[in-house]
């Protein structure tokens, strides 16, 4: 079978590009080698910046995101037993971010690609590319009914995540990876109870980082800093909302964090990582396959629909002989791709306590927040990082 774009793996990179090309009148195959179920159900980000609520308007997704999305003007940063407001829309002329979940997302980009016609082929098994030399790469893969499939293609998308196939199918000399671990994981809850805040909290504390987030006006979303070798197993409900009451507690206040049942628990290793270039002749990687950022930023969904935005035009525009865009692409996406690998590094470093740090930094993690928090300019630093940088209009 012959197909323009095969694109590996349906989280919100593949599925938002094969929607995007959709748009643009190209075809594609998704391949994807969980069940759609399990994508559906895999909890994981949830901070839309401005531009991403965008794009996915201008990609015919947006109807559930209109009606649940929660519109967000600014954080809480919380430190030395004290919560300090950071109004974006004050200081960035408007912008805010909207908190959606990435399952959400999912959701919607699969319906809609299935109602317009659109091929995902979930619990594919060995997923193979080849003939990456030349101007015809091929997919192939095998249907839970055992069929070997192979697509013959003008273009493949490697949006299998940073534990896909895709990228180690670029010969090594030719890729380059620049990667950090950090010593400390997150873990994250889903609980049954309506958030305790109004906005976004982001909690330094001498036992570790929390943050408050949200999912729904009855849905919390709350992460704990942890070891990295730490497994859920030690972690039974009340140890972690006495941890969490713990490190959101502000004396005085009379504010107290609501506790409810827990529907959803697991641990996230960090690390900051960057493959370039994101392209290997007619492959072209995308999102998590490319590049990893620790969470503090919520960045991660945010960057993989930025580098969509690029690669569906710069395909559509390949296809038809205008190779300039797919040129570009790599350069045009890393150049973001720093950008929020810095402001994760830095949010990440500042906020999260090393095991066996000094004294020292600790107390060059305070006098950063309070910076912060006193300095329009730093602030607005902040702001305009966290509430993102323009995206491509289609
Ligand atoms: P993914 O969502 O990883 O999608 C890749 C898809 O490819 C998967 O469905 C996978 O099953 C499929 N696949 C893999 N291999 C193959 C193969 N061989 N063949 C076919 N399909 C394949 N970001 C934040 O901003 N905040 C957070 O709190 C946050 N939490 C996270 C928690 C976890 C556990 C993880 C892993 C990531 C988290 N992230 C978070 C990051 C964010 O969710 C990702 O940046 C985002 O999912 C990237 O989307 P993607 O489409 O590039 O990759
Ligand atoms: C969420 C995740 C993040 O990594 C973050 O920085 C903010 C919010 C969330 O899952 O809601």
């Amino acid at each position: 079978m012959r197909v323009p774009v095969g694109i590996v793996g349906a989280g919100p990179a593949g599925l938002l590009l094969s929607q995007l090309l959709a748009l643009r009148g190209v075809e594609s195959v998704v391949v994807e080698i969980r069940s759609r179920a399990y994508c559906e159900a895999r909890q994981r980000a949830g901070v839309l910046e401005d531009g991403s609520v965008r794009l996915l308007r201008q990609a015919d997704v947006a109807t559930r995101l209109d009606q649940l999305g929660l519109e967000h003007g600014g954080i809480y940063l919380q430190f030395g037993g004290e919560r300090h407001h950071i109004d974006f829309r004050e200081l960035t002329g408007g912008r805010s971010v909207t908190v959606y979940a990435q399952t959400e997302v999912v959701k919607d980009l699969i319906r809609q690609r299935l109602a317009q016609g659109g091929v995902v082929e979930f619990e594919v098994t060995d997923t193979e590319i080849d003939h990456l030399d030349t101007d015809q790469p091929v997919l192939r893969y095998t249907r839970p009914d055992g069929t070997r499939c192979e697509l013959a293609c003008d273009a493949i998308a490697g949006c299998d995540g940073f534990h896909g196939i895709s990228r180690q199918r670029i010969p090594a000399g030719l890729l380059s990876t620049t990667e950090r671990g950090y010593p400390y994981a997150w873990l994250g809850i889903l609980a049954d109870v309506p958030p305790s805040t109004d906005e976004l909290i982001y909690a330094h504390h001498q036992r570790g980082f929390a943050l408050h987030s949200l999912r729904s006006p009855a849905l919390s979303r709350l992460y704990l800093q942890v070891d990295p070798d730490e497994s859920v197993g030690n972690w039974p409900d009340e140890r972690i909302w006495d941890e969490l009451a713990h490190r959101f507690e502000l004396p005085g206040s009379g504010w107290t964090l609501r506790q409810g049942p827990i529907l959803d628990k697991s641990i996230t290793p960090m690390r900051s990582f960057v493959a370039a270039p994101m392209r290997y002749g007619r492959l072209f990687l995308a999102g998590d396959a490319a590049h990893i950022v620790p969470p503090t930023g919520a960045k991660g969904l945010n960057l993989a629909i930025a580098d969509v935005a690029v690669l569906a035009p710069a395909l559509d525009y390949l296809l038809r002989g205008k190779p300039e865009l797919a040129d570009a692409y790599s350069a045009t996406c890393l150049d973001r791709v720093w950008r929020s690998t810095h402001f994760s590094w830095w949010m990440t470093t500042m906020l999260h306590r090393t095991p066996g740090a000094d004294d020292l930094e600790a107390q060059l993690q305070l006098a950063q927040l309070r910076y912060v928090v006193s300095s329009r300019a730093a602030a607005t630093s902040l702001a305009e990082n966290y509430t993102g940088y323009p995206i491509l209009d289609l």
